[in-house]
């Protein structure tokens, strides 16, 4: 079920989104809305499970269901084994690192931090969280989100 700090969540990366979409393709307002909407609903798997790997794919097989055109970014967030990210996974996955549970902006170690804190040092979240983290800052679209960290 998604709770209350998630749905604070889910608005908050969607604004992020937004944003970084802006900062991306700034004459782009379609594209801005189209990733406003991919962050508000990438969590919905949620709702169906409390299952943290379960939850991406359940979330894209409903929004595929539905015709949602980034429906294959949902069903991947968070996956630190995809090579390369499309720009609207890229966004997705940074405004989701970069976005806490209250749905405040936070840097990477908030963010790494929480994770930390909530599943353990030694958890698969926490170690993939990390490498998520050097992923997105490795990235050559990295340096286009100048107010990130
Ligand atoms: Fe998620």
């Amino acid at each position: 079920m998604i709770s209350d700090n998630r749905l604070f969540h889910s608005i908050g990366v969607a604004r992020m989104a937004k944003q970084l979409a802006i900062c991306f393709r700034p004459n782009d307002t379609e594209f801005a809305e189209n990733m406003f909407l991919l962050g508000l609903l990438h969590d919905i798997g949620y709702e169906f499970t409390d299952d943290v790997v379960q939850h991406a794919k359940i979330g894209g097989d409903i929004l595929a269901r539905c015709g949602f055109q980034y429906a294959d970014s949902v069903a991947v967030h968070g996956y630190v084994t995809n090579d390369v990210f499309s720009d609207e996974l890229y966004i997705l996955n940074l405004a989701d690192m970069i976005v806490g549970s209250d749905g405040k902006t936070c840097t990477f170690d908030d963010r790494l931090d929480y994770i930390k804190n909530r599943y353990g040092a030694e958890s698969k979240q926490y170690e993939e969280a990390v490498i998520m983290v050097k992923k997105l800052k490795d990235d050559n679209r990295y340096h286009v989100f100048n107010f990130v960290d």
